[in-house]
């Protein structure tokens, strides 16, 4: 099974857009969450991921647009991003980004996989570095998990030697790119297929993986997209001019 994974497109149409017309041969697109929040186009994003599938865990703005979660954690330019996403989108998405279930998600009973947004024990903890992933690696609750959350591509393996960090390694910057990850038996995995809209990693290019099960590789890929139009739709919606900019430099 080809098991497409995306994660934090933070309602940024453009890149979207561009990853739907390069995502590669899948089955099954697992969503890991934070479709809205940040970006200019809430309604179009839930309209088009809904095409694509009915995997889902809900993310952090995923909660806070809809109004599940409150903004406690929120930095002011993410807090007036929420309010805007909430007022502007329409009560049926609104209804249904209430409904996205809490990770972790195991999708396929026949797989030793499974979903979260942050962490399995916390679907609001960031996994930014070996010692956050130590925990959920030593008690797994799938041999490979896949989070988003931070925003950053790659992940955490842990063996008998330890916790070891996973960060594709790429050669360009403004052209698309793939990077292959063989995974191995008596390892567990926490992978992160990086952000579709909101990429944090000081690479623009939207992020997302592809899992091949028979082979049990990963395939990370970054493709560029127009983010000038990504940052005007910012702009022309009165969304704080931050959230433009930080596209640019992929932070
Ligand atoms: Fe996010």
């Amino acid at each position: 099974m080809r098991i497409l994974v995306i994660s934090d497109i933070h309602a940024n149409l453009q890149a979207l857009e561009a990853c739907l017309a390069a995502f590669p041969a899948h089955d099954v697109v697992w969503n890991l969450g934070d479709v809205v929040g940040y970006g200019a186009n809430p309604n179009e994003v839930v309209a088009r991921v809904c095409e694509l599938g009915s995997v889902f865990v809900r993310g952090n703005h995923d909660k806070a647009c809809s109004g599940v979660g409150d903004l406690a954690g929120f930095n002011p330019v993410a807090a007036m991003a929420a309010l805007w996403t909430q007022k502007n989108l329409t009560p049926a998405n609104l209804e249904w980004l209430k409904a996205l279930p809490q990770g972790p998600v195991k999708p396929d009973d026949s797989l030793d996989l499974a979903c979260v947004h942050g962490s399995p024990e916390d679907e609001d903890e960031y996994l930014i570095n070996v010692h956050d992933a130590a925990e959920p690696l030593t008690h797994p609750v799938a041999q490979c998990t896949f989070f988003g959350h931070t925003h950053l591509q790659g992940g955490f393996a842990m063996n008998g030697t330890g916790v070891q960090n996973l960060h594709p390694s790429y050669r360009y910057v403004n052209q698309a790119e793939t990077i292959e990850l063989q995974l191995a038996s008596g390892t567990t995995y926490m992978i992160n297929p990086g952000s579709i809209g909101q990429p944090r990693d000081g690479d623009p290019r939207s992020g997302f993986a592809l899992y091949d099960t028979d082979a049990a590789v990963v395939h990370f890929y970054r493709l560029p997209y127009d983010i000038a139009g990504a940052q005007q739709n910012i702009l022309d919606a009165g969304l704080p001019p931050r959230l433009a900019e930080r596209l640019s430099g992929g932070r």
